[in-house]
């Protein structure tokens, strides 16, 4: 797939506006050619942590949490039993652990192309998705949408987008610990059932609930971890929410760099563009 175009439109997003050279220059890696007047910064350090597997972050997690036990069970029970998407979403449905499901409008699962083998796991629904029943559908979505075409991808062909809640928490103020908590043995579930090569996390929130790590998302963007799945180890790359990127547009670079990185894993990996016969979750 030529790719060409969504690059520009994305480095356009990103702010830039002039070419100043016929040759990209990659300035993450090039050596200064000149004696720099200032010290240059220093290296970015190593990943200080070995990779995360979830289940124990979780069960970390879980044990500050003052869960409603039955809900957690029956959240559990419920996820285990569902042996495809379908199924989960079903489950999912039926599910009234949560008490968000009372204020919200629709339940909103996932869209996307599940096979295509790219996960991206999101917040919360907002006001836009509430309303139409897909994640990332409002002004954050459609920048998500450039972000992915930028590395040939899109929600039509091989991305598959979730969220770590089902439901809009009012006012879109960040989901408790307990409806998290209520939420999650679906969300680990959907992640089985979908097997993806390579999993995006976006945004702090998702960090904490997916990985159990509550480090700011400045401090785990741009570094690979792993998430446990099975005997799997599946690639996961937390990156910078597209809600907080229309807020401080200046880290749209960040981001640009860790879909870099997504890329480049999707390469190693040897996953297709275009994912053939493929319908969408809905
Ligand atoms: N923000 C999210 O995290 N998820 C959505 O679906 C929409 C906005």
């Amino acid at each position: 797939m030529n790719d060409t175009l969504p690059t520009l439109n994305w480095l356009i997003e990103a702010g830039a506006d002039e070419a100043i050279a016929e040759q990209p220059v990659n300035r993450l890696t090039a050596k200064a050619s000149v004696t720099p007047l200032q010290a240059p910064a220093p290296p970015r350090p190593a990943p200080a942590r070995a990779p995360v597997a979830l289940p124990a972050a979780l069960a970390r997690a879980g044990a500050a949490i003052d869960m409603d036990g039955d809900a957690i069970g029956n959240a559990q029970a419920a996820a285990t039993a569902a042996n495809s998407l379908p199924e989960l979403k079903a489950a999912l449905e039926a599910f009234e652990g949560c008490a968000l499901k009372r204020t919200a409008t629709n339940m909103v699962f996932a869209d996307g192309v599940a096979e295509g083998r790219i996960m991206l796991i999101g917040e919360a629904p907002g006001r836009d998705e509430d309303r139409s029943g897909k994640p990332f559908v409002g002004r954050a979505g459609h920048l998500l949408d450039k972000m992915l075409a930028s590395i040939a991808l899109d929600r039509k062909t091989n991305a598959y987008i979730t969220n770590v809640i089902s439901w809009r928490p009012p006012d879109n103020r960040d989901p408790t610990p307990e409806e998290a908590a209520a939420c999650l043995p679906f969300l680990r579930r959907h992640i089985e059932l979908a097997q993806p090569k390579i999993i995006i996390l976006l945004g702090a929130v998702a960090a904490r609930h997916v990985v159990g790590i509550s480090d700011g998302i400045m401090k785990l963007r741009g570094r690979w971890l792993e998430y446990r799945v099975g005997d799997v180890m599946v690639p996961l790359m937390p990156t910078l929410h597209p809600a907080y990127l229309l807020r401080q547009p200046t880290h749209k670079k960040l981001a640009w760099h860790d879909l870099q990185a997504v890329r480049d894993k999707m390469k190693i990996l040897g996953l297709p563009e275009q994912v053939a016969g493929t319908g969408n979750a809905g």
